[in-house]
């Protein structure tokens, strides 16, 4: 049995290098791989017991590639994801350049793996606030319809890449030491305080990422007309966002029949006794492949109202994995926009 070929561009940050260790973990058939970064050209990675050298990407690269694996920038996925796809290659994307198009699904692959049946060559992935919101509210819908939902997130600085885990580690070690800080990820300092803004504000108030949190939802879950209203806030936690949601379904729910329904959805993990101090929290989740949902209780604001906290590994499920979850699924299912061209699994 032979693999495939892949290339992954933005191998040298803070989702590729996850994103490499989960493809050792899962043995995922790739017998070829190319790493391509921007200011790590020339330096090594090993993958599978193997050297690597980082290359630059060039259009030549994606000749022979069945997977492009893109977590680098939003600009570099429009360069080159579509070029990628029409050389036959099936992009897998981790930014938000393609994500609303028609065109392209987005996918997880516990929510809604049949919508890789249309893929054109390019797929995305969600934001990693939005995946694991879907994977809590997707058993729910699926049971008693979700009509209206509050989000709040407590995000952490790896959602914004590695530089901004830098920033918070040196900032907090300036704080503790009396020494200045200089903000420079962020427009404030993330240490030992949080920002009730993620990503750029819009005209409505609402910043990007709590619009993209509702407009990814509908899409994954084929409900274009559910309301959501999110809030984003980043915290000084280095790995795992957290969320604390507030949803309105069609018909009463007890705790009991949410925990049950969680429970038997894969890929969700029920952690929820909070008399003995046990909820999800970033400190378990960081490392974990699962979306950890507790604190679950009825919302006393309204009958059908539930109530819970949800903390997943923002790198892992939020990027990663899904990424590999997506190529694992798309193998399964023989399809590969042109299959000829690598050798049968
Ligand atoms: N972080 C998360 O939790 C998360 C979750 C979901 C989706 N995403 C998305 O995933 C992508 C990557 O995020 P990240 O957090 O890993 O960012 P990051 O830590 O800043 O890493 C960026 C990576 O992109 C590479 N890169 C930048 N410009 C490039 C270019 N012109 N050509 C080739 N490679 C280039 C960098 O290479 P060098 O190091 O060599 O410069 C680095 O490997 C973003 O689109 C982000 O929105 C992130």
């Amino acid at each position: 049995m032979s693999g495939c070929s892949i290339a992954v561009v933005g191998a040298t940050g803070a989702v590729g290098r996850v994103f490499l260790r989960i493809l050792e973990e899962r043995r995922f058939p790739a017998d070829r791989i190319r790493l391509c970064g921007r200011r790590s050209v020339g330096t090594a990675l090993t993958v599978n017991d193997r050297r690597i050298i980082v290359e630059e990407v060039t259009p030549e690269l994606f000749d022979d590639v069945d997977f492009v694996f893109i977590s680098a920038t939003t600009e570099v996925s429009r360069q080159i994801g579509p070029l990628a796809a029409r050389k036959g290659a099936l992009v897998i994307d981790d930014s938000s350049a393609f994500r609303m198009d028609a065109d392209v699904p987005l996918v997880v692959p516990e929510v809604n793996a049949d919508d890789l049946c249309g893929h054109r060559g390019i797929v995305s992935i969600p934001n990693c606030s939005t995946t694991p919101l879907a994977m809590f509210l997707n058993p729910l819908n699926r049971l008693n319809p979700v009509r209206r939902v509050i989000v709040d997130t407590y995000q952490s600085v790896s959602g914004t890449g590695a530089a901004a885990v830098d920033e918070m580690m040196s900032q907090s070690r300036n704080v503790l030491d009396g020494l200045p800080v200089e903000p420079d990820v962020y427009p404030h300092r993330i240490a030992f305080n949080a920002l009730p803004h993620v990503d750029d504000f819009g005209v409505n108030g609402y910043s990007t990422e709590e619009m993209k949190m509702a407009r990814e939802t509908r899409k994954i879950l084929h409900e274009p007309d559910l309301a959501i209203s999110a809030t984003c806030v980043r915290i000084p936690v280095a790995v795992g966002h957290s969320e604390a949601v507030h949803v309105e379904l069609t018909r009463p729910m007890s705790p009991e029949e949410v925990r049950d329904a969680l429970a038997a959805s894969p890929g969700v993990t029920v952690v929820d006794d909070p008399q003995g101090a046990v909820y999800p929290m970033p400190i378990h989740a960081e490392g974990k492949d699962d979306v950890f949902v507790g604190r679950i209780r009825r919302d006393l604001s309204h009958p059908n109202g539930i109530t819970a906290w949800l903390v997943s590994d923002n790198l892992r499920k939020g990027a990663g994995l899904n990424a590999i979850q997506i190529a694992e699924e798309v193998l399964s299912r023989g399809l590969l926009k042109t299959p000829g061209r690598r050798t049968q699994l």
